[in-house]
């Protein structure tokens, strides 16, 4: 992924997960995640890209040292102007911002070099594109001497995501309830 790309990134991933929190706050806000993903060390930015016409038609992305990215996003005070600007539009997520704050502070401690994979989407389904980008997602964090890739996803009405996982040897580590939603916590064990 390149910065060029975070345009595409960003739409695709409105599509992709329309209901979700970071949707929720706009495109701004979705741009300015991209960007500091892109920028963080020890992330893993991949897009998939059509050999036709070079469109982008998938993107994976994740961090090593989860942590330590969102911190880096807090320090950035670019992030408390998109908050505003989102909480002016919508004022309800005031609590989803909030709520989330607290999530993320709370959030188990994983090992350092665990690494979290993200978001996930293709524009084109059931074509291998996302096969093939979690492979090199795999192998990249192979590279990055780590034990575990894990990822937290819907356990409930998301049935082809998780099957795509399960295909791809993620296991269910434990189950998560944040409000409504219950999440599935998977894990890969690759050293
Ligand atoms: C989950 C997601 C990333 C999977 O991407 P994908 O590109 O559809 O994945 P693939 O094509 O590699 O594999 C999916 C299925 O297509 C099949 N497939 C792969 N290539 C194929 C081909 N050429 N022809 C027909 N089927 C094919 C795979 O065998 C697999 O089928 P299975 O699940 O029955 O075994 C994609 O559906 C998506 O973007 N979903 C919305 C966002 C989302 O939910 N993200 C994950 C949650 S964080």
């Amino acid at each position: 992924m390149q910065q060029d790309d975070i345009l595409s990134v960003a739409n695709m991933h409105m599509n992709a997960f329309p209901n979700f929190f970071l949707t929720k706050m706009g495109f701004d806000f979705i741009y300015f995640y991209y960007t500091n993903a892109l920028s963080y060390y020890k992330s893993i930015c991949l897009v998939a890209i059509d050999k036709d016409d070079k469109s982008i038609i998938g993107f994976v992305t994740g961090f090593q040292d989860a942590s330590m990215f969102y911190q880096m996003l807090r320090a950035n005070k670019r992030i408390y102007l998109l908050c505003i600007q989102s909480i002016i539009r919508n004022p309800l997520l005031t609590y989803a911002i909030l709520r989330n704050q607290m999530r993320i502070g709370n959030k188990q401690q994983r090992q350092s070099s665990d690494i979290e994979l993200s978001s996930i989407a293709t524009d084109y389904k059931k074509r291998g594109v996302g096969s093939r980008l979690i492979t090199s997602f795999i192998e990249a964090a192979k590279c990055m001497q780590t034990s575990n890739i894990y990822l937290t996803t819907d356990a409930h009405q998301n049935k082809s995501a998780r099957l795509f996982y399960e295909k791809h040897g993620f296991i269910i580590e434990k189950y998560e309830i944040r409000r409504k939603r219950i999440l599935c916590q998977y894990i890969k064990c690759i050293s």
